[in-house]
Order: C-alpha cells, then sequence, then structure tokens
C-alpha cells in the first residue's frame, strides 16, 4: 500500500521488547524497560497480520534485544505463517545468538543483523558495558553454520571512542561472507553523543580508498567491496545523505504503539484494537497513510532512544 507521498510501504519492524542485556553509549536506554508492558505473542502476530492485509512483505524482529524475549521462537514461526509474508529477519547485538541460530532457523527466520561497533575486547567492553565479545563472534559463526544469511554486522563509529575499529570491522568483510554495514550516528536523546562525535560516511571513504562502490544499493546501504573480499562493505547515511524520499518502513513498538517514522515522535497505539479484525486493519492503514515525509534529525533530539524503536 503506497502513503501519501507515494511510497510503497512493505517493510515493517517490530520492536518485541525494549530489554536489553546490554547498555551501548549511544543507545539512549534511559528507564527500566518493563515486561509488562511487552505484547504478547498474539497480540504482535494479530498487529502484524493487519500489516501483512496492507502489503508488507518484510518484517524485522528488533528489540531492545529482542533474543531477551523466551518466546522468540514461536513469535518467529507465528509470524513466518502469515500470508503475503516475504523475508523475516532479525536484528540483535549476538551475544545469545550461538544458542538460539538453529532454532530460529527452523522457526522460519531468514537472515540475522547483528550489530558490533568493535573486534577489541576492551573497546566492546566501554561501548556496551559487556565483557561478551567472545559470544558475539560466536554467534557470528553460527549463525552463518545455521544459514541465517546473508549475515549482516552493523556497526556505528563514534570519533574518540571506536573510530579506529573501523579496519578490522571492515577486514571481517575481507575474511568472511558477511556485510558489514556502517552506520552515521544518530542523536537520540540521554545518548551521550552529539554532532561531533559523528563519523561521516564520506570520510570513512576517503579513508578507505581501496573500497569500490558496487554501484548497488542494499536497502538503504550503499554497497562496496575490494579486490580478495569475500564480502561486502555498506555505508548507511541517515544524516550525510538522507533517505526518507524512498522509505518503506513502519515501526510496530513493543508496547503496541506504531511509530510512522524513526525521527519523529509521532505513535499510533494499535493495542486497544486487537481482537478488532476490521477496526485494526483499518487503524493499520491510516499509520501508512500518515507517514510523515522525512526525519526530524538536527532539529530536534529524539524522545525514543533505539532501544524503544529497535532502530
Ligand atoms: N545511531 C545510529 N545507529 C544506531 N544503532 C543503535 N543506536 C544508534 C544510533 N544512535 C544501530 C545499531 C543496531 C541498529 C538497529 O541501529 O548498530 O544494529
Amino acid at each position: 500500500m503506497k502513503d501519501s507521498f507515494g511510497r510503497d510501504i512493505t517493510y515493517l519492524r517490530v520492536s518485541v521488547t525494549e530489554r536489553c542485556n546490554l547498555n551501548c553509549v549511544y543507545c539512549g536506554k534511559t528507564d527500566c524497560a518493563k515486561k509488562e508492558n511487552e505484547l504478547s505473542a498474539d497480540e504482535i502476530v494479530s498487529i502484524a497480520s493487519a500489516f501483512t492485509q496492507c502489503g508488507i512483505e518484510k518484517i524485522r524482529l528488533t528489540g531492545g534485544e529482542p533474543l531477551v524475549r523466551n518466546d522468540i521462537c514461536e513469535i518467529t514461526a507465528r509470524l513466518r505463517a502469515l500470508p503475503g509474508l516475504r523475508t523475516l529477519a532479525l536484528t540483535t547485538n549476538g551475544v545469545y545468538l550461538s544458542q538460539y541460530a538453529r532454532e530460529l532457523k527452523k522457526a522460519g527466520l531468514d537472515s540475522v543483523n547483528i550489530s558490533l561497533d568493535s573486534t577489541d575486547g576492551s573497546t566492546y567492553r566501554k561501548l556496551t558495558g559487556a565483557d561478551v565479545l567472545h559470544r558475539v563472534l560466536e554467534g557470528i559463526d553460527e549463525a552463518q553454520r545455521a544459514a541465517l544469511t546473508p549475515v549482516k554486522i552493523n556497526a556505528v563509529l563514534m570519533r574518540g571512542v571506536n573510530e579506529d575499529s573501523a579496519a578490522s570491522l571492515i577486514d571481517l568483510a575481507r575474511t568472511q561472507p558477511v556485510d558489514v554495514r556502517f552506520i552515521e550516528l544518530m542523536p537520540f536523546s540521554d545518548a551521550g553523543e552529539d554532532a561531533s562525535r559523528i563519523v561521516t560516511n564520506d570520510a570513512l571513504l576517503r579513508r578507505f580508498s581501496f573500497l569500490r562502490p558496487l554501484g548497488a544499493r542494499d536497502g538503504t546501504a550503499e554497497m562496496y567491496t575490494a579486490d580478495g573480499f569475500c564480502g561486502r562493505v555498506g555505508f548507511i547515511s541517515p544524516i550525510s545523505r538522507r533517505f526518507c524520499g524512498t522509505c518503506n518502513r513502519m515501526r510496530l513498538l513493543s508496547d503496541g504503539r506504531v511509530k510512522l517514522c524513526l525521527g519523529d515522535e509521532t505513535t499510533v497505539d494499535l493495542r486497544p484494537l486487537v481482537g478488532q479484525r476490521e477496526a485494526l486493519l483499518q487503524a493499520a492503514q491510516n499509520c501508512i497513510r500518515s507517514k510523515p515525509a522525512g526525519h526530524r534529525f538536527g532539529e530536534t533530539t529524539q524522545p525514543h532512544g533505539l532501544n524503544k524503536t529497535g532502530g
């Protein structure tokens, strides 16, 4: 279904929880996320079903950290069964991934994105508050063994924090068939970041000039590779090259509100309509129609950290 700006809305991101087992400096996790407010698996499936009836073809499970929910495999299997759904993916910090990869694949998950901002143990600990880099690296291996592919690795660089990790992150794409994607830091409240911390993708491309453009996009990422690489390197530039004009996304928050744009405060609560099929469908259509033209990063900081919106 098209929104009021003619964009085809085909992609729903579903945050299944605000809870997270890490505490990343840029995330904006502020309050103690409460389990009580989380949608049940039934509620998630009802709301997602309304959206697939509106033409959503791809769902990504996010959080918080989606693997802290103990019914994540059930949610995966039930979403997989929705008519019209083509792609079902999940974004995780990877800490619990080696335990879950096979079961998730069996439940019908297609692929995973893994957040990893440094391959240096002490930098990783500084960024996330936890000494678990080895578990994330195991998770990346296990995801490949379980064929949750393409495995994509998301990295956010911050000046003076983990800028130095760029080279070794790029190296993962040299030695493994993975996509390493650099996401420009976005301003979320209380995240301790400011504009001076942003490492622009143009600066990275100048520094790693051996990367050669593939002339192709993968969703929001511009893709590059280099001689001898097994994988690819992607650049996602919400700040320096906004892509709102081709945005195809809606976001369901873990409490049942729909966020119409990552960089806009507007939300619509669909939870009260669960159980009323027709009303829920109409409300989902209205959400799509009301999607704003573009994000407002740079004008205001965002009240919802990525722990709520799952990126
Ligand atoms: N700016 C940019 N990207 C972020 N992510 C989390 N917080 C931010 C931020 N402030 C990324 C994580 C995760 C993805 C969903 O969003 O790397 O992989």
